[in-house]
């Protein structure tokens, strides 16, 4: 540790002495009556924080676990500045202003003005390049790049949303920057009061970062590139974790499917129109008057039973629970009156009990800034979990208030805090607000894996804050049928993705006004590559379930949610990537092929699944005119037909242009040359077993691979290392495959796949051996295909062209 204090004349070193010192390799400066501490918590990440001399805050957050926080790499510490291998901190010794630079000595990003200070406000200005682009901040509206643009970090019940609407559910205080001359960073602001981010819209030139309150509390994550620095907003922040495979299935909701008869109904009929389906979920009319942990026995009489059977056709339940409580005194109540007993819910500054209407009338808060009051919800959970609840939905949590012009708590509602990772204190709304969604859906996760200590915990929550992605997936709330919330669910999803939650999705179809029967299929059609794919629609809204337009568009609806459910290996290969390194499981292109991202392209609504899975949609979705898609650089096969498609190279060479005439029954869909993808027979649920061999799709090109990974899909056992993975890959002579090697099988689960039917894509027909026996090959126009018992040893296919091919 070292100090200097220009200001002061106090030289480096003289305060090493001083008790608050923690770390020994941070750089603290002092000027002008500022303190700055810069401490590098791994190679390319550091955390600056700036307090008025003699204040410094609490070493708290709610989004980066201590653990994280008192991580330390090897840093060099000289004068003002401090170095670990991937990055520089330089601070002005005389304004405290922050240059971080690159090993080249490029700067990736500079405070171009000092901190200003505000009474308890204050702004940050960070330098904008000219090339830079921005994304994440999580749900935000207003397309994937931020650059242009400002918002405000606000928890807010946004019904009715639209592309402008400004804030929204969540706060995410985090950004990506790429393209600027030092590549790619990102910047965490850690604070919960609200804040606000100027991407260059009110000064060109500019990054403006602000808050009311609270601590200058920042990370700034190295990259070079846009993948560095998400994994290392995950490391910070938390992975998502590896879902229940369930999650990846259809899932049909409504608010509400109103009674037993009807929810028997659904899914006799989701089974009956073959329609493969996962999950059903319970809006809040299965509870008696909309109250949380309750249900009603006269609409749902047999609500065990009907839960059971349900299961026993492969289908999970989810139900709502949201975070009000109903004010229910001597009403045998039991959340209420435990609640009440216990001191569990927030009070205004007075003291008074805090009762505000929604849902059930007049309602009551849990204070889940308290460890115990999370506890004790999680207890809550007991009655769902033994009727055989699969997952919970969190909803409302911003806080969401009626009858109330800011549609959530006063400021001045006092929030009690207590736990292992922070002082116990007495703070308010202004501090807590927009964290409460987060710490409500923590209570959820943590309650369920206490209830069910070895399965996967399933809770969707609305509101949330940076890190929240460990406790919960979440969807984008109260859009709309209309073409424009097609484009921002893709948009959201994408931001949401590089801001942590890569389980993400939206209301396929619109939740207010009913979608046209086009727009309902195209959903249908994106959301089939979608984190989350969940119908939902609003009560009084039409209905949206996929066969409400008739056998034609039904027909297109369940082909897109089949070729879901054959990709489900390739899926679940992807979600365990995902959870293991905190790479988005949908991408912006990108995220592995930096090189479009100047193409000029219009990409808006263009992503990758995994980064391989390729898909092409149309900028306009609702226009029949013919569009260009861009396809980075490299071979690229037709997913649908298997064909290889060679586009029109752009001049730079970054892309190549393909010319497609919409169809209303196509979605374009491409496959990286190289792509080894797994695929399954049909099933209609994630909990049947698929009855014949594994498909592997192999489209030959450079840098050949693909994953196998399979597992319990419910329990944690993969954790202790139950489940199967396999690499694969394959080596090319020019333009023919040569040999695919599959390695020998890692962990003790074993698949359900007794044999593997290889496709070779793009080939006039191969001839194959295996240790020199050869092996039975089909060949037709389109590739050559031949099946091989599935074995846990590795496995190596040599390849040589068929004879009468060349
Ligand atoms: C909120 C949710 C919506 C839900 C409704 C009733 O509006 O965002 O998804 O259906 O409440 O619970």
């Amino acid at each position: 540790m070292r100090r200097i204090d220009y200001g002061l004349g106090i030289v480096a070193g003289m305060l090493a002495l001083a008790p608050q010192i923690a770390h020994a390799r941070d750089l603290d400066v002092f000027a002008n009556g500022q303190e700055i501490s810069v401490a590098a918590l791994s190679d390319n990440i550091v955390r600056i924080r700036v307090w008025p001399k003699g204040q410094e805050p609490r070493d708290e957050s709610w989004a980066v676990a201590r653990k994280i926080r008192d991580g330390r790499a090897e840093a060099q510490v000289d004068g003002a500045s401090l170095s670990t291998d991937r990055m520089t901190v330089v601070v002005d010794p005389k304004t405290l202003a922050v240059r971080v630079l690159d090993p080249q000595g490029k700067v990736i990003v500079s405070d171009v003005d000092p901190i200003e200070r505000k009474g308890t406000a204050f702004t940050i200005d960070k330098s904008l390049d000219l090339g830079e682009h921005i994304f994440g901040m999580g749900d935000k509206t207003g397309g994937v790049d931020r650059r242009g643009k400002s918002f405000t970090n606000w928890n807010t019940d946004a019904y009715g949303f639209d592309n402008a609407t400004d804030p929204i559910y969540k706060s995410i205080p985090f950004y990506v920057s790429v393209g600027g001359k030092g590549g790619a960073y990102g910047l965490l602001l850690d604070n919960t009061y609200r804040s606000w981010f100027d991407f260059g819209h009110r000064n060109a030139n500019r990054i403006e970062i602000g808050a009311v309150d609270g601590p200058v509390d920042y990370y700034v994550i190295a990259g070079p590139t846009m993948r560095d620095v998400v994994r290392g907003y995950t490391h910070l922040t938390g992975k998502a974790p590896m879902p229940p495979r369930w999650m990846l299935g259809y899932q049909q909701s409504r608010w509400s499917y109103m009674s037993e008869k009807e929810v028997r109904d659904l899914a006799a009929r989701l089974r009956k129109d073959r329609v493969p389906t996962d999950v059903i979920w319970l809006d809040i009319d299965f509870q008696d008057r909309n109250r949380p942990f309750t249900i009603n026995h006269e609409t749902f009489p047999h609500f065990k039973q009907m839960i059971g059977d349900l299961d026993a056709m492969g289908i999970k339940t989810v139900a709502i629970a949201d975070l009000h409580i109903a004010h229910a005194p001597d009403q045998g109540y039991a959340p209420f009156d435990q609640g009440m007993a216990q001191d569990r819910f927030v009070r205004n500054a007075d003291g008074s009990l805090y009762i505000a209407p929604v849902w059930p009338g007049p309602s009551v808060f849990p204070e889940f800034t308290q460890a115990s009051t999370r506890a004790w919800w999680g207890t809550l959970f007991k009655g769902l979990v033994d009727d055989g609840v699969a997952g919970i939905w969190n909803d409302m949590n911003e806080p969401a208030i009626f009858d109330t012009p800011t549609k959530t708590m006063p400021l001045t509602v006092r929030d009690r805090i207590s736990g292992p990772d922070h002082a116990t204190r007495v703070t308010d709304q202004r501090e807590i607000h927009n964290v409460f969604g987060m710490e409500n859906s923590r209570a959820t996760y943590e309650g369920l894996l206490k209830l069910r200590p070895n399965e996967r915990p399933f809770v969707m929550t609305r509101a949330s804050y940076a890190g929240g992605q460990r406790y919960a997936a979440t969807w984008t709330g109260d859009n709309s049928s209309t073409w424009e919330h097609l484009k921002l669910s893709v948009s959201q999803t994408l931001n949401l993705g590089l801001s942590g939650f890569s389980w993400a999705g939206a209301d396929v179809g619109g939740f207010t006004g009913g979608p046209s029967p086009e727009l309902l299929t195209r959903w249908f059609e994106y959301a089939t590559f979608a984190p989350i794919f969940r119908d939902h629609s609003q009560k009084d809204a039409p209905r949206s379930e996929p066969w409400v337009d008739g056998p034609e568009q039904l027909a297109i609806r369940r082909r897109y949610v089949d070729a879901r459910y054959r990709l489900m290996p390739y899926l679940y290969a992807v979600a365990a990537h995902t959870a293991a390194t905190g790479d988005p499981f949908m991408r912006p292109i990108a995220y592995d092929y930096p090189g479009v991202l100047d193409s000029g392209c219009d990409m808006s609504m263009q992503f990758t699944v995994g980064g391989a899975l390729l898909v092409a949609g149309n900028p306009k979705p609702e226009s029949p005119r013919s569009y260009s898609a861009c396809l980075p650089k490299g071979g690229w096969y037709d997913y649908w037909t298997g064909e290889k498609v060679t586009g029109k190279p752009f001049e730079d060479g970054s892309v190549s242009q393909l010319e497609i005439a919409p169809k209303l029954d196509t979605l374009p869909v491409f496959v990286r040359a190289g792509t080894i993808l797994p695929r399954q027979p049909l099933v209609q649920s994630t909990s049947e077993v698929p009855e014949g061999p594994l498909e592997l799709d192999v489209y030959p090109g450079p840098d050949c691979h693909g994953t196998l990974y399979d597992d319990d899909g419910h329990s944690l056992d993969f954790e202790r290392g139950d489940y199967a993975r396999q690499q694969i890959t394959c080596t090319m002579n020019g333009d023919r495959l040569t040999s695919l090697t599959i390695s020998a099988r890692e962990g003790t689960y074993v698949p359900w796949w007794k044999e593997m039917r290889v496709v070779i894509y793009g080939s006039d027909g191969y001839t194959a051996s295996i240790s020199g026996k050869p092996v039975a090959m089909s060949n037709s126009k389109l590739g050559s295909s031949f099946t091989i018992p599935a074995s846990a040893a590795a496995t190596s296919i040599v390849f040589s062209p068929a004879r009468g091919s060349q």
